[in-house]
C-alpha cells in the first residue's frame, strides 16, 4: 500500500503551486522566529526578517532579528528610535543601506499608514528599501495575498524547472521569469507557497549539488528531463572588483580607541571608524609620528580595500575623534573592517 505522500507524489493532476505547498508543510521551515508572530506586528516581523535576510544567512540573521525585536519591538518604536540606534543593532550585518532605508519606511509608515506597513503591493514598493518582491513577500506571508515573489533562490527553481535562458538578473530573462511566477500563483495557501519556494532554493534546488532525488517538483522539471541542471540558471560574467589602497590611523588609550563618524558620501556614511586617509603622504603629511604596523585586505561586493594601519603612540593633532571603549564598541554603529584591524592589531 503506498503512503499519502507516494499517492501524491504520482498524481498527474497536482499543479506546480499545490506540489510545493505540500512539500512546505512536510519539509519547509516552521520554526524561523519571524514565523512566531501571529497578531499585529506579523507585518513588522515579515519586513524586518526580509530585510536582513536579503544579503545574509538565516543562522545569522536570528541572532540579529531576535536582538531587533526585542530592543525595538513595534514599527512605532523603530520609526522613534534615533538612526545611530537602529545602525548599532545593525552593526556586522552589513549593507548599512537597508537598516537606513529601514528607518526611513518605519517613519513614512506612522505618517501616512496609521503606523502599519500597508496592505498593497504598489504602496510596500514605493517604501525605501521594499522591491517588488520583498513586497510581494510581506503580502503573502503576512497578509495572506496570492503576490509571487522572485528572490534568488526562487529564480533558480523557476530557472531550472521551465529552462528559461539567459542570466537571470537580465531584464529579459527577469521578464520571462517573473510572468512565469504570475502564471503559478497559490491562491489557497500563500503564505506555504512563498516559504516553501524560498525553502525548496535553499534546501534542495541549491546552487550546488542540487538534491534533486527528493525534489518534490522533480517530474516536471525541464532541466532535470534533460540532464543539465548545472546550465540553469546561467551564470553571470565576473567583474573584477577594483582594489583601492586605504590609509588608516590607528590610536589606542586606556582600552578606548579613537573613532571619528564617516562622512554621508565617503566609504561607510555614517559608521564609525579610525581617521582615514586616501594616501600615506596625507597620513604622515598630518601625523609625522605615525609609524606603519600592519596591512590587510577587506572584500565588500565591489572593492577589495587594501587598509594600511598606521599606528600612533601620542595622540596629538587628532581632531573630531571620540574616544570608544574597546569593549562597548558594539553600541556604537561600525564596519566589520574595524573589528578586523582590531583583532590583528592585538595578535600583532
Ligand atoms: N530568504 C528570504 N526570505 C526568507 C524566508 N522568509 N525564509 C528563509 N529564507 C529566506
Amino acid at each position: 500500500m503506498p503512503s499519502s505522500i507516494e499517492l501524491f507524489e504520482g498524481s498527474q493532476k497536482s499543479t506546480f503551486s499545490e506540489q510545493v505547498v505540500r512539500w512546505y508543510h512536510l519539509h519547509g521551515r516552521k520554526n524561523l522566529p519571524w514565523q512566531q508572530e501571529t497578531g499585529d506586528n506579523k507585518a513588522y516581523h515579515v519586513w524586518l526578517s526580509e530585510i536582513m535576510l536579503q544579503q545574509t544567512q538565516v543562522v545569522k540573521v536570528i541572532e540579529y532579528f531576535d536582538r531587533f525585536i526585542t530592543a525595538l519591538p513595534t514599527l512605532e518604536d523603530l520609526a522613534g528610535a534615533d538612526e545611530q540606534q537602529v545602525l548599532a543593532l545593525w552593526s556586522g550585518l552589513g549593507y548599512y543601506n537597508r537598516a537606513r532605508n529601514l528607518h526611513k519606511t518605519a517613519k513614512l509608515c506612522v505618517e501616512y499608514h496609521d503606523g502599519t506597513l500597508p496592505e498593497n503591493l504598489d504602496q510596500l514598493i514605493d517604501l525605501p528599501g521594499i522591491g517588488r518582491s520583498t513586497a510581494a513577500a510581506i503580502m503573502s506571508l503576512a497578509y495572506h495575498q496570492a503576490e509571487p515573489i522572485m528572490d534568488g533562490n526562487v529564480k533558480r527553481v523557476f530557472a531550472r524547472y521551465f529552462m528559461v535562458s539567459g542570466e537571470p538578473n537580465k531584464s529579459s530573462t527577469l521578464k520571462v521569469l517573473w510572468q512565469l511566477a504570475e502564471n503559478n500563483r497559490e491562491r489557497h495557501q500563500p503564505a506555504a507557497y512563498t516559504q516553501g519556494l524560498m525553502d525548496l532554493g535553499a534546501t534542495v534546488c541549491t546552487k550546488n549539488k542540487p538534491k534533486c532525488t527528493s525534489c518534490p517538483i522533480k517530474k516536471g522539471c525541464q532541466a532535470k528531463a534533460k540532464e543539465v541542471i548545472e546550465q540553469y540558471p546561467q551564470k553571470k560574467q565576473k567583474v573584477r572588483p577594483k582594489e583601492v589602497d586605504l590609509y588608516a590611523l590607528l590610536c589606542l588609550k586606556d582600552g578606548r580607541v579613537a573613532l571619528s563618524l564617516r562622512d554621508e558620501k565617503s566609504i561607510w556614511p555614517s559608521l564609525w571608524f579610525m581617521p582615514l586617509f586616501k594616501s600615506e603622504q596625507s597620513l604622515k603629511s598630518a601625523h609625522p609620528k605615525a609609524k606603519v604596523q600592519f596591512s590587510l585586505t577587506h572584500k565588500l561586493t565591489h572593492r577589495i580595500l587594501q587598509i594600511h594601519v598606521y599606528l600612533l603612540a601620542e595622540p596629538i593633532n587628532l581632531t573630531d575623534v571620540n574616544w570608544v571603549s574597546i569593549r562597548e564598541l558594539q553600541e556604537c554603529p561600525h564596519p566589520k573592517a574595524l573589528n578586523h584591524i582590531l583583532e590583528q592589531h592585538e595578535n600583532h
